[in-house]
């Protein structure tokens, strides 16, 4: 098994990119409209390896295990095996070795809160209360009234305030779902489950994978009869015993090299967030909602990142993410009012020059809004479809429909702008989304001072988030405007007067050297400024693509 060349100075994911790939909507090799690990596979020189690549330094691949798919993937009915909508085990091991061979570490889904209610585990459990499974779910009898044993509600039925409960008239038990019917939660008190769970990051650690992304760390260890939790709501929960969860995690990866779990933890608290980091014998990161679900403000971002790098000092390690499978894109999200593009390609700049590792979602590269998704073609059971739609990858007017993602009919509609936002249209047009990522990708790996350098917060003045970043004997300004107007910022505090601008988001603005008193930002316009005395170099053209 070949594996990445190590990185020296520092464990490889700190300062890495990271790129989702949701594997139902990235590329579809067998025309069935689903995408696929061969797919995957046959679109990785977009990501890495490749003249003209993104650069990223490695994939999260969302859940490809056999699933009945009520969660598309997150109810696994089996986790050392691949469902054969998206291939085959020996294409898993195929694609982690197409990815190493490129220099990409691949994280894979790691979904221990629950299973599928088709896993042959559920099916022994639910068969009778005398099962040897049994106690691997979280089974009780129902309230003295008849109803479920508290009042906890599933995740996906807020709105309807469907009960976290269903009640299995063959044993006469309710079990818990935090999520849907269809995903009973697994009783992590139970040393056989903890056991079956951690052999199955073996498996996958054997493979070749890298690492792990966790689904719903704060749902873990639930206490169902603490007296307190029978009023709280379960997802928002974040459990004693979750950490000592992750700390078991931990230890399995230690027996390999090299390999690393992020969390996703969704609390709402950069506190507790910060608290699965700060020992450093548990998660490595943890995506941080609170960032992600930040409105669109210089101040708000100011005051979160801030908040966060004080409550999560090493050997904690920030990560910052954007959007995912789960959330509006940044395009629609921050751009309510048709400034959408303009917003993302800021987002895009601060996201890649944050201190931090930089978890980017497939589809932002080329700054695809959410879909369109008529009633008619909804699938998800939790509203997730205009963030899921497949990628296009070539103008529809060219490859058709299926816009290169498949040649037969997409499971979700693409998105309306899929002729002018497809990849192949993108790739040599330096005004596109793609382009911008890739020079920030590119700038990032080529310049120690972003890609792990200090950083420090500056007060800019009003609708700019401005941070210096030092490192290797250069430190470098970035400048954002939040706002859509011109602002001057006030960068007295910054201590030198010239630099050199290296990377505007506005494909119009020159590059070169600057006075910095005289700095004014364009509408929702994001900077990248080397300070110092310009050299020579920098009055020459933008650094050549590695
Ligand atoms: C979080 C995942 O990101 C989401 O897609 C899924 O529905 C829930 N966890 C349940 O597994």
């Amino acid at each position: 098994m070949t594996r990445p060349t190590p990185v020296p100075d520092a464990p490889w994911w700190q300062g890495a990119v990271v790129y989702q790939i949701y594997p139902r909507s990235f590329a579809d090799s067998d025309g069935n409209g689903i995408g696929d690990l061969p797919g995957i596979i046959g679109r990785l020189d977009h990501l890495a390896g490749a003249e003209g690549a993104l650069g990223v330094d490695a994939v999260w691949l969302s859940p490809f295990y056999p699933s009945p798919m009520a969660d598309f993937g997150y109810d696994v009915a089996d986790y050392t095996d691949v469902d054969p909508l998206f291939g085959s085990l020996a294409d898993a091991d195929r694609l982690i070795a197409e990815a190493h061979r490129r220099g990409l570490r691949v994280l894979i889904d790691w979904v221990p809160n629950h299973t599928s209610d088709r896993h042959p585990w559920f099916t022994a459990s639910r068969s009778s209360r005398d099962d040897p499974k049994r106690d691997w779910y979280v089974w009780r009898d129902g309230a003295a009234d008849g109803g479920p044993p508290n009042a906890w509600r599933s995740t996906f039925d807020r709105e309807r305030e469907g009960s976290a409960w269903t009640h299995d008239p063959a044993t006469d038990q309710w079990y818990l779902h935090t999520f849907a019917v269809q995903q009973p939660d697994l009783n992590w008190a139970n040393p056989e489950v903890e056991a079956a769970m951690l052999d199955t990051l073996r498996f996958w650690l054997d493979r070749g994978v890298d690492g792990f992304r966790i689904d719903v760390v704060q749902c873990l260890g639930t206490e169902v009869d603490r007296p307190a939790g029978a009023e709280a709501w379960p997802l928002d929960q974040d459990w004693p015993r979750g950490r000592e969860i992750m700390r078991r995690v931990r230890a399995v990866l230690e027996e390999y090299d090299e390999r690393v779990a992020v969390g996703e933890v969704y609390v709402l608290d950069q506190r507790r967030l910060a608290s699965f980091l700060v020992e450093g014998d548990g998660l490595h990161m943890a995506h941080n909602f609170v960032f992600l679900r930040t409105s669109w403000s210089a101040e708000a971002f100011r005051r979160v990142i801030t908040e966060f790098e004080r409550l999560a000092p090493p050997p904690a390690w920030s990560t910052w993410c954007l959007s995912n499978h789960d959330h509006s894109r940044v395009a629609t999200r921050y751009g309510g009012d048709g400034r959408g593009p303009e917003r993302a390609r800021v987002a895009a700049t601060m996201l890649l020059t944050l201190r931090g590792t930089a978890f980017l979602f497939q589809g932002e590269e080329l700054g695809l809004p959410d879909a369109d998704i008529p009633p008619e073609a909804v699938v998800d059971l939790d509203g997730r479809d205009p963030e899921r739609a497949p990628i296009p990858w070539e103008p529809p007017s060219a490859a058709g429909p299926g816009a290169g993602f498949t040649t037969g009919t997409p499971w979700l509609p693409l998105v309306d702008e899929a002729e002018s936002l497809a990849a192949s249209v993108q790739e040599d047009d330096p005004r596109s989304p793609l382009a911008l990522y890739r020079r920030l990708i590119d700038l990032r790996a080529a310049t120690p001072a972003l890609r792990r350098g200090g950083q420090r917060m500056l007060d800019a003045g009003p609708d700019v988030l401005a941070y210096r970043r030092e490192g290797a004997g250069e430190t470098w300004l970035v400048a954002l405007n939040f706002a859509s107007r011109q602002r001057r910022p006030d960068l007295s505090g910054v201590g030198v007067a010239d630099g050199t601008l290296v990377l505007s988001t506005d494909p119009a603005r020159r590059e070169g050297p600057l006075d910095l008193a005289g700095l004014r930002l364009g509408p929702d316009e994001g900077v990248l400024i080397r300070l110092g005395a310009p050299g020579p170099s920098d009055q020459g053209p933008a650094p050549a693509r590695r």
